[in-house]
């Protein structure tokens, strides 16, 4: 195209970026991407191709790690740990000169990243690397504040990394400079088809002055993988498919290894008929359009308030045939090309496969090269597969709303919970609809923002576990003091002649506020050590865990209590158990055979906790986060929903409590299975809850063996999380059942295996499991 017809046709001009640098980048080092381990390269092999989708030239060989190449990573990182984890200061350091030679090579940086991905160049060289390096400012600033800030916290130790290939450079951001700021020394597997700026990262490392072994990279696929989540680290971090994050929560279950993972999801766009219509179309560019709608947030699925929906779709489809398709280094370029054949192939056969109304944008399609044009697909059923799974590519779906309520309905309306978008001009229905979406972030009038500074993840089985902020910085530390075994008490036996009573003492099992007789009307007796009968409970099943759930999902209005009533209940319930404590105490000391000083100390702690709970109630706040973005980011703190817990044989009084104290305090509601060895001292606490006005189906008392009751605790759908502190069920099974829905797990699984110290003043570790941080970004100052 000459100027002279540019200048005729005001059509756009060329204007690629060059790919020179990158090339011979890769060139001087002899076209092999490969491992970077101790400070140092290799091996390096050919055994697979990194190639650039816009054209299916191969940019360099790939070394495909095997399990004894990410072994002898994780030991240099394992030897690299004490010393960088000892020095908060010089971290900052090292973190703020990676910040600064990213800075230096953002050019190479980006210009490697589109040719390795396809991205636009716009994307990589404006939002990609910017945000990486934004990443290492921030978290060389944590690493400074660590020591003052979060005193006895240390670093977890060597993390396992693993991340997807539609971000190279900013997962592995996400992923390295939390960890790095931490103490923690990394081994990070980047995707298949993209090692490529990892390479030039590693580099980076070298001139940065990171210390031999503290940042190791292992490239190859999924098997390199899995070997590395099998590997002797101490957390592994993951960033990819739900299918593959499920695989992880199973291979790991029973390790004791710490886990995060951000998954998928099919994030609803909510546009209300108020909504700036052309701000909200331009969005969604944004949302689905952004690198090839290849994106785990991405604005998947449109939702349209139905008076607006026809004029809504024929401007989206105008403006769907001005994009531009083409080569990703060329600046002019909105969408670039599909990271691989295979993911094309998966896009196609999804969206040929549909039986709603395609409409592919009529726009000029590259010859070669792995592109797909922006499809905008209408007419599909809620439950259809394409309203439900997520596509990964150029493909929005859309349907309509009447009312907010059924907007929020059918947003809500799927497996995950990863991001949303609303748009409206009324600021009342914007921050009224903002807490009802079941996502980890929401943007109000904007989209795919995203800042070092904002923890970023996801709820349901988009994963579980925060990026960016001090709440991602958390997930890299573990608290100094020394958990508690979790051991087997033996309670009293049966004597010889045992007591006929003719008084049936059965406590029942409490349910929805209500006792409640066990399903299979079996009980057991329990004995003091006297030999005296204490009283008979019932064994609880299957049915019986069901029916609980079913009444703490009734109780849902208790997530959106205020903390002020949820602290008066307690400071209640705290009133109501000092009334009776001598009872307790008389409870805890024949059911366990304890001396009548330390039952006393028991009761008077669980008292305590309820105070520090109640406490808690009104002032476990979020925060509001500056980011360098069009406003503030919320970081509210929500309920997990619904907790199932099996409680340990001894304390049990005080342990129960103090799980039971957080949790409501947060908003949650409990299913508890509690002491095994004596269950009478909570179910003598449920007359307490009677009577300080916790609504029924709150707390949820089912007694009965562990074993039988821990597996349906931990396979249940409609449980958010499991707390097992029991030594009756193996933790390895548990937390391979809690894949099902991606529970958050919190367990005595492992080599560090334990409890909290119960008798501890800080509930901060029981309010952090009983919560997820929802961040809402809203449109604040200029
Ligand atoms: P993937 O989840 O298989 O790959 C992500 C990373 O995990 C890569 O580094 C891969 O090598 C590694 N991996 C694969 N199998 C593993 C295993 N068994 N153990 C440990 N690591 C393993 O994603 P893939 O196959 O590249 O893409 C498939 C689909 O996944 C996409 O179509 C998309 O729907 C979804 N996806 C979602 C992402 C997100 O950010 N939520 C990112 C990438 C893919």
């Amino acid at each position: 195209m000459t100027t002279a017809t540019i200048f005729e046709t005001m059509d756009y001009g060329l204007a690629p970026e060059s790919a020179a640098e990158a090339r011979a980048w890769l060139q001087e080092r002899g076209g092999i991407a490969g491992h970077f381990i101790n400070g140092k390269w290799g091996p390096l092999r050919d055994d697979f191709a990194s190639s650039n989708p816009a054209t299916g030239e191969k940019l360099a060989g790939v070394t495909k790690g095997t399990a004894e190449e990410v072994a002898s990573a994780v030991k240099a990182a394992r030897k690299a740990q004490p010393a960088w984890g000892r020095d908060a200061h010089k971290r900052a350091r090292v973190l703020y000169a990676i910040a600064r030679l990213m800075q230096k090579h953002s050019r190479l940086l980006a210009t490697m990243e589109s040719l390795d991905n396809g991205k636009p160049i716009r994307e990589s060289r404006d939002i990609d690397i910017p945000l990486a390096i934004r990443h290492f400012y921030y978290h060389a600033g944590l690493a400074q504040l660590l020591p003052v800030e979060m005193p006895g916290h240390s670093a977890l130790g060597v993390c396992g990394q693993i991340i997807p290939w539609n971000f190279p450079l900013l997962m592995l951001a996400w992923k390295i400079a939390p960890a790095l700021a931490a103490g923690n020394t990394v081994v990070l597997k980047p995707a298949e088809y993209t090692s490529l700026s990892a390479m030039v990262f590693a580099e980076i490392c070298q001139e940065a002055g990171v210390p031999a072994g503290v940042v190791n990279i292992v490239t190859g696929d999924g098997e390199t993988g899995a070997a590395l989540v099998d590997a002797e680290v101490d957390k592994i971090a993951f960033t990819g498919s739900t299918s593959v994050g499920r695989r992880i929560r199973e291979q790991t279950a029973g390790s004791g290894k710490s886990l995060t993972l951000e998954l998928g999801g099919k994030s609803p766009y909510i546009v209300f008929d108020d909504a700036d219509i052309d701000s909200a179309i331009e969005g969604l560019v944004d949302a689905i359009w952004f690198n090839q709608g290849q994106v785990c947030c991405a604005g998947s699925r449109l939702l349209v308030q139905e008076n607006i929906a026809d004029d809504f779709h024929r401007r989206l489809k105008a403006r769907m045939a001005k994009l531009r398709v083409g080569d990703p280094l060329d600046k002019s370029i909105d969408v670039g090309a599909i990271v691989d054949p295979v993911q094309h192939d998966t896009i196609t056969r999804l969206v040929d496969a549909s039986d709603g109304e395609i409409h592919k944008a009529p726009v000029a399609m590259p010859e070669t090269g792995c592109f797909y044009p922006p499809t905008l697909i209408t007419g599909l059923h809620t439950a259809s597969p394409l309203m439900q799974e997520e596509i990964f590519g150029p493909v929005l779906v859309s349907t309509t709303f009447r009312t907010p309520a059924e907007a929020v309905e059918v947003a809500n309306n799927t497996r995950y919970g990863l991001a949303a978008t609303l748009w409206t001009e009324n600021v009342n229905l914007a921050l009224d609809i903002a807490p009802k979406l079941v996502a980890g972030v929401v943007w109000v009038n904007a989209t795919n923002l995203f800042d070092a500074a904002a923890p970023f993840g996801g709820v349901r089985e988009s994963g579980f576990g925060r990026e960016g902020g001090w709440e991602g910085l958390s997930a890299y530390l573990k608290s100094d003091t020394k958990p508690i075994a979790c051991k087997p008490l033996s309670p009293p036996k049966a004597p010889e002649t045992p007591e006929a009573g003719d008084l049936d003492r059965t406590a029942k099992m409490y349910i929805g506020g209500k006792q409640a007789r066990p399903d299979g009307g079996y009980s057991q007796a329990h004995y003091s050590r006297k030999g005296a009968l204490l009283g008979h409970t019932g064994l609880g099943n299957r049915k019986d865990i069901r029916n609980a759930v079913e009444a703490a999902r009734a109780a849902a209005k208790w997530g959106v209590s205020s903390g002020h009533l949820r602290a008066q209940i307690l400071y209640y319930l705290a009133e109501n158990l000092s009334a009776r404590a001598e009872e307790f105490a008389t409870r805890i000391a024949d059911s366990l055979g304890t001396s009548a000083g330390k039952a006393t100390g028991e009761v008077d702690q669980a008292i305590s906790t309820l105070f520090t709970a109640a406490a808690w109630a009104d002032k476990y706040d979020g925060t509001a986060k500056g980011v360098p973005l069009r406003g503030v980011a919320l970081a509210m703190k929500e309920p997990v929903g619904i907790i199932g817990m099996l409680a340990p044989d001894d304390s049990p009084l005080l342990a129960p409590t103090t799980l039971l104290a957080g949790a409501l305090a947060m908003g949650n509601r409990v299913v508890l299975a509690p002491s095994q060895a004596a269950p009478l001292v909570m179910t003598d606490f449920y007359q307490l809850l009677d009577t300080s006005d916790v609504p029924g189906g709150v707390v949820n008392i089912v007694t009965g063996n562990h074993a039988d009751l821990a597996p349906t605790l931990a396979s249940h759908m409609e449980i958010d999380a499991l707390w097992a502190f029991t030594p009756h069920a193996d933790m390895a099974e548990l937390e391979k059942a809690s894949a099902g829905n991606l529970k958050r797990s919190w367990t005595t699984a492992g080599a560090r295996a334990g409890m909290p110290d119960w008798t501890s003043p800080d509930l901060r570790p029981v309010l952090e499991a009983a919560t997820e941080t929802k961040t809402v970004w809203i449109p604040y100052g200029e």
